[in-house]
């Protein structure tokens, strides 16, 4: 008689295995993605699996309630002691009796999927770089010289094939005491190394440690940092915050932060400590948002323009404010967190920062690409990282073009009259009805238009305090559609726009958005000066984005992402109405979110994603705005709403 037939779902992968073989066992051999952390002991519970009945008896398989066996002591003991879901058994406990159809549900696998971001359909595999180990080390005699962190050594090889490890000195003093405290069994961090260099020993614990590891994904902005806590087990996203970079009051843009360093001796220092604080400070506020101790995050990822690359290494970037833009290193850096003043984290994680593509490509570009995966694309993809700098890719599967250029940080809400960072009480969303002029508007924090029902009391908690970024895109926007801004972006004055919400300022007039009074708020009015850093920082992305196409040899495009800053949600209308972006068909035109941070998870959850990124970025050709006379001439072209000469036959139509 033949042994029994075992197929695993969803993977489909099927084989014959002697009755009595432990469904682990049997998932290891045919290479089933099964998670195990603690080696079929038992005890760690990843190994969860419910025998599917029935489904594919049309393919031959007979499948009975005892194609299993009976539940062990193990399993009796797991369920009393935690309880097992009604249906699931450990993988590596019950082992296979007759021909049975297996699944391996979603947590219980290794390279679960996880989703990018709410309501996205695309996922991130998980493969971390950092995993935990349940191993059984060999205790030491008088006759085996080696020793404790090479028979864990060997235990790791033996039962988990982890060919060679590594363990900082420190590690070592509490490797000895866990090792007997825990009675020779223990569960270690390690952190493989995508190149294949030897796997480093990040921490150890007696027995089987339960509580979670954790990892940082941050997106180092000139303007704002964002940052994402997530579970290096499972991928959730635990918390998610910003703050300003303490490093404006050196200079807004990067160029005046580089002139800062180059003027005052000692300045990128100081530079440098203002965001390795900020990064700490944002490390425990996350950490305190999901309620868990910092010391528990073993890894980061960092993306970030080139100018912040250097400060955040603590290296002077004056090579970058001068052609041409020689960086110290482009290559990615994988370093210990002491290295980088990570206090909060814990003593051994390691922090991943990806290549940057060139001088004034930095790894955020890389993180955007590796994000949206421009070389990957059948048709022509624009890709515009909307921050401080605006980082731009235009390419296909063919080739791949890449600029940053300056736009400032008004797209950020920053030298804006009433801007501020996306946060509740910011403006997000506004609508101007083109008879009346009136505006309505959506505040972050508040489900409800500004003329709702209920809006003045949800509105009540957070107050009105600003615009952020994308409100005051689509503010600039649909004044120019109500007729509130000429195509050279003046503002009206009351009697030639027939609303008294546009009042004198000075020699120019402001449009009035929300008058405070009534709620004790700041008055929010969008002024000229706003209107022409909005012009400035449009002029400067289009300008960037034409000049790729012209390198590329096109004159349109197939499709368009926009990505912005934390938590902004460009609209693509808007951003089209400004002439941000080319001409293209409005459902063309999407909005990725925060393209870096993504970058940023994806590599923070799959150690392959790096290996690839690395190579990709090679490919990447990089495009130097600043010394391109063309970009000027753009520049001055692009400076009208929408725009002095490209036409927008989208937008008529
Ligand atoms: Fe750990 Fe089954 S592998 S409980």
């Amino acid at each position: 008689t033949q042994d029994p037939l075992v197929i695993f779902t969803p993977s489909g992968k099927r084989g014959r295995f002697p009755v009595g073989t432990p469904v682990l066992t049997a998932a290891r051999q045919l290479g089933v993605d099964l998670d195990s952390v603690c080696g079929g002991r038992g005890i760690c519970s990843k190994c969860q699996i419910t025998p599917s009945y029935g489904e594919f008896s049309k393919h031959g398989v007979s499948v009975a309630d005892d194609a299993l066996s009976e539940w062990n002591a193990v399993e009796e003991r797991y369920d009393r002691k935690r309880g097992l879901k009604p249906g699931r058994r450990l993988g590596c406990q019950a082992t296979v009796q007759r021909d049975v159809v297996i699944d391996v549900p979603p947590e219980s696998q290794v390279h679960r999927q996880v989703v990018r971001k709410a309501a996205s359909t695309r996922v991130i595999t998980m493969d971390p770089a950092t995993r935990l180990y349940f191993v059984e080390v060999q205790e030491p005699d008088m006759h085996e010289p080696t020793g404790d962190l090479e028979r864990l050594a060997r235990a790791l090889r033996d039962e988990w094939q982890v060919e060679h490890v590594t363990a900082d000195v420190a590690l070592l003093g509490k490797l000895q005491p866990v090792l007997r405290k825990g009675k020779w069994q223990v569960t270690v961090a390690l952190y493989h190394d995508h190149r294949g260099g030897p796997s480093r020993l990040l921490d150890i614990w007696p027995g089987l440690y339960e509580d979670g590891i954790y990892g940082l994904a941050i997106d180092l902005g000139s303007t704002t940092i964002a940052g994402h806590l997530c579970d290096l087990d499972t991928g959730a996203v635990l918390a998610s915050s910003g703050l300003m970079n303490p490093q404006i009051r050196f200079g807004e843009d990067l160029m005046s932060r580089v002139s800062y360093a180059m003027m005052n001796p000692g300045g990128d220092a100081e530079m440098t400590r203002a965001v390795r604080e900020a990064l700490n400070s944002l490390a425990q506020e996350l950490a305190t948002e999901a309620g868990i101790a910092p010391s528990a995050i073993y890894e980061a990822t960092l993306v970030c323009n080139p100018v912040m690359h250097h400060l955040a290494l603590g290296i002077d970037p004056v090579e970058l404010g001068q052609a041409p833009f020689a960086l110290a290193t482009s290559d990615s850096l994988t370093l210990p967190a002491p290295t980088l003043d990570l206090s909060a984290l814990n003593v051994d994680a390691q922090v991943y920062i990806l290549p940057c593509i060139a001088g004034h490509v930095g790894a955020d570009a890389a993180a955007v690409a590796l994000s949206e995966r421009p070389d990957q694309s059948d048709d022509l993809v624009l890709i515009c990282d909307v921050g401080t700098n605006a980082e731009i890719l235009l390419g296909n599967k063919s080739r791949v073009l890449a600029c940053s250029s300056p736009t400032g940080p008004a797209f950020e809400g920053a030298q804006i009259s009433s801007g501020q960072r996306a946060a509740p009480g910011a403006i997000e969303r506004i609508e101007i009805d083109p008879a009346t002029k009136e505006p309505r508007f959506r505040v972050i924090g508040v489900d409800l238009w500004s003329d709702d029902d209920g809006f003045d009391a949800a509105v009540a908690e957070t107050g009105i305090s600003g615009i952020c970024g994308s409100g005051i895109i689509e503010a600039v926007a649909e004044m120019r559609m109500a007729g509130l801004l000429d195509p050279s972006g003046l503002i009206g004055s009351a009697e030639q726009t027939g609303t008294p919400r546009c009042i004198a300022d000075g020699r120019t007039h402001s449009y009035v958005i929300h008058d405070g009074t009534a709620d004790g708020g700041p008055l929010i009015s969008v002024t000229q000066g706003d209107i022409r850093a909005i012009q400035l920082a449009k002029s400067a992305l289009y300008a960037g984005a034409r000049l790729l196409m012209d390198e590329m040899g096109v004159d349109k495009v197939d499709r368009v992402v926009l990505a912005g800053a934390f938590g902004a949600h460009i609209s693509p209308k808007h951003a089209m109405v400004l002439g941000m972006i080319p001409d293209v068909a409005l459902d063309r035109v999407t909005s990725a979110g925060n393209a870096a941070g993504t970058g940023a998870r994806i590599a923070l959850h799959n150690i392959a994603a790096r290996a690839e990124i690395e190579k990709v970025v090679h490919t990447i050709t990089k495009v130097e705005t600043a010394i391109e006379p063309k970009f000027q001439e753009h520049f001055v072209a692009a400076n009208a709403i929408p725009h002095a000469t490209d036409p927008f036959p989208q937008l008529s139509a």
